[in-house]
């Protein structure tokens, strides 16, 4: 007798972890560390979360909750693809913070959480198994994002094995898509989707407009769909600050993709934002798309009702987004708090003597452990992961599903704390390691 009762899907879904560091965490969270109360409890430098900024936010969502009452279309159904005014006030957002460019209201639309938004683009772009192209390492739940529904397939392209070959520099270049075209070629396999994520999760990578229009241009040459998933656009990292300023070789100017889509005007460019990271909100599930391919968009809206972020939200961060003031101050002080917290952790790796890839942004630090490993495989690097968590309870990502080649490299992110805890969960991560 057969006993599953769930389609070959489910079956397959059921025993998947979303994450390979869920069940730790889920530990560790039951058990955090408080100076007071739970001096030896654990520390989640694994979940890609900015406390830092938290507060900030809460006290003016309170505030816009206490002082206004919810309007009518806020009970009833509203466009699947976003508010229409909802829409204008992030289109003008978007215009003047985020891409400082035009940005057309019927050109963005809104998912719950960014994840809603990959998966549903990912449908409506590509075929079953068509391949995605995403420079290695990077952010391990793609796979299942453009995988489990539309049954992409991811491929991790591998530019360099040591950090310090690329260090902070973006690392996808013509000649390298070139290369994959043809050996994706010759497997039989369609090259559709190029996706960058800038900057980068985990390295904090951040790709130039010229890089951008270069990639760009052989994209919509080639019929490949670029996106640049921008969800870390606002947590930069200060690099003209004395203490990190020499990690960094090359001058850099931040320039979001909207800027490279309005000039070359295609249907084949798309770009990804989210509140999750920079605004500190990833429990209110915002992801936002931009295109200027109308048939995307269309497409987006007949299929995002499933997705659909509640009007209770929408309407929080329209009236929010309307706040310029609030959000001048914000971006600033954020970019100030992320900077500070990313130096804590500069600051212990350099004492170990620790090779990490210098971050233009993000809420990460991507480090080389790899001296420290038992064995060179996976396993040996999910022993170390799991040995640094036992000993010090400081939980951290490991490699594995970033599609790396090299093994022992972890992803620390050094703004889910508190910075006097931070600085407790370095000092007992330096401790163990000194002693490996
Ligand atoms: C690159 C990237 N994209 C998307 C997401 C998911 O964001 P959301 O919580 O808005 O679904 C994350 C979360 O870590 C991320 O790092």
């Amino acid at each position: 007798m057969n006993n599953n009762t769930l389609s070959s899907r489910g079956e397959k879904l059921a025993g998947s972890p979303a994450r390979v560091d869920m069940e730790l965490f889920f530990e560790a969270a039951q058990n955090l560390y408080c100076p007071e109360t739970n001096p030896d409890g654990a520390f989640l430098l694994n979940v890609a979360e900015n406390h830092l900024m938290s507060g900030t936010i809460r006290k003016e969502l309170t505030d816009i909750s206490s002082s206004n009452s919810i309007p009518d279309w806020v009970l009833n159904y509203t466009d699947p693809a976003g508010h229409p005014e909802v829409r204008d006030t992030l289109a003008l957002f978007m215009k003047k913070y985020l891409c400082k460019c035009p940005v057309d209201p019927g050109t963005i639309g809104f998912s719950a959480g960014a994840a809603a938004i990959i998966e549903l683009s990912s449908f409506i772009l590509a075929d079953k198994e068509d391949v995605v192209v995403i420079p290695a390492p990077s952010y391990p739940v793609y796979t299942g994002d453009i995988g489990i529904k539309s049954g992409l397939e991811r491929y991790d392209l591998q530019t360099h094995f040591n950090i310090e070959e690329t260090g902070s520099a973006a690392p996808v270049t013509i000649q390298v898509l070139e290369e994959t075209k043809k050996e994706l070629g010759a497997k039989g396999k369609n090259f559709k989707i190029l996706l960058i994520t800038s900057p980068d999760n985990p390295t904090g990578c951040m790709y130039g407009k010229a890089q951008l229009r270069d990639l760009a241009k052989w994209c919509i040459k080639n019929g490949v769909h670029m996106v640049v998933n921008e969800i870390y656009a606002f947590s930069q990292i200060d690099t003209s600050d004395t203490f990190i300023s020499a990690d960094y070789k090359e001058d850099y100017n931040y320039s979001s993709f909207a800027n490279v889509m309005n000039d070359l005007g295609s249907e084949y460019l798309h770009l990804w934002y989210g509140l999750s990271k920079d605004f500190a909100m990833s429990g209110l599930r915002f992801g936002i798309i931009h295109s200027l391919n109308q048939d995307l968009m269309n497409a987006f809206r007949n299929g995002n009702i499933p997705h659909m972020v509640s009007n209770h939200t929408q309407w929080m961060i329209g009236e929010l987004f309307k706040r310029d003031n609030f959000l001048e101050k914000y971006i600033q002080e954020n970019k100030k708090q992320v900077t500070s917290s990313y130096k804590e952790v500069v600051k212990t790796l350099r004492r170990i003597g620790l090779p990490y890839v210098p971050a233009r942004g993000s809420l990460f630090i991507w480090a080389d452990l790899s001296r420290y490993l038992g064995q060179d495989t996976d396993q040996g690097q999910e022993d170390l992961w799991i040995e640094i968590y036992k000993k010090t309870g400081v939980l951290l990502t490991p490699g594995a599903g970033f599609g790396h080649q090299k093994k022992g490299l972890f992803r620390i992110v050094h703004s889910a704390l508190p910075t006097s805890h931070l600085k407790v969960a370095m000092e007992k991560l330096e401790k163990h390691l000194l002693t490996i």
